[in-house]
C-alpha cells in the first residue's frame, strides 16, 4: 500500500477512534453509571490505546511534511 492510501485508511480509523473516545470519555463524565464501569474500564483505555498508535503512524506518514515545515533549517 502506497502512503497517500495508507494515510487515507488512517485518517478515517483516526477520526473513528477519537469520536469513540470522546463519546466514552464524555459520558463517563456527564452522565456516570450510563455506561457500565466493567465495560468503560475495558473499552476506553483500549480505545486509547489505538489513538495513540494511530497518532504516531498518521505522523510517521507525514514526516516528510513536518520535515519540510518544522525542521527545517534556517539560511
Ligand atoms: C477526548 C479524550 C478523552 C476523554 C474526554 C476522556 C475522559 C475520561 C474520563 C471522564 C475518565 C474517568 C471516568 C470515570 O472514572 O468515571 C477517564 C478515564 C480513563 N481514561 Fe480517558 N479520556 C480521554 C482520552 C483518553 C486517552 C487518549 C487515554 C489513553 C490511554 C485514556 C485513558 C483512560 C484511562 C486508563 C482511564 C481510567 C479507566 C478506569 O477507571 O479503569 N483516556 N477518561
Amino acid at each position: 500500500m502506497n502512503r497517500v492510501k495508507a494515510l487515507r485508511v488512517v485518517n478515517v480509523l483516526l477520526f473513528l477512534v477519537f469520536l469513540g473516545i470522546a463519546i466514552s470519555g464524555l459520558t463517563a463524565f456527564l452522565f456516570p453509571g450510563l455506561i457500565p464501569y466493567s465495560t468503560f474500564r475495558l473499552a476506553h483505555p483500549l480505545t486509547g490505546i489505538a489513538l495513540i498508535a494511530l497518532v504516531i503512524v498518521h505522523l510517521v506518514l507525514n514526516f516528510n511534511w513536518i520535515k519540510a515545515n518544522y525542521l527545517k533549517k534556517k539560511k
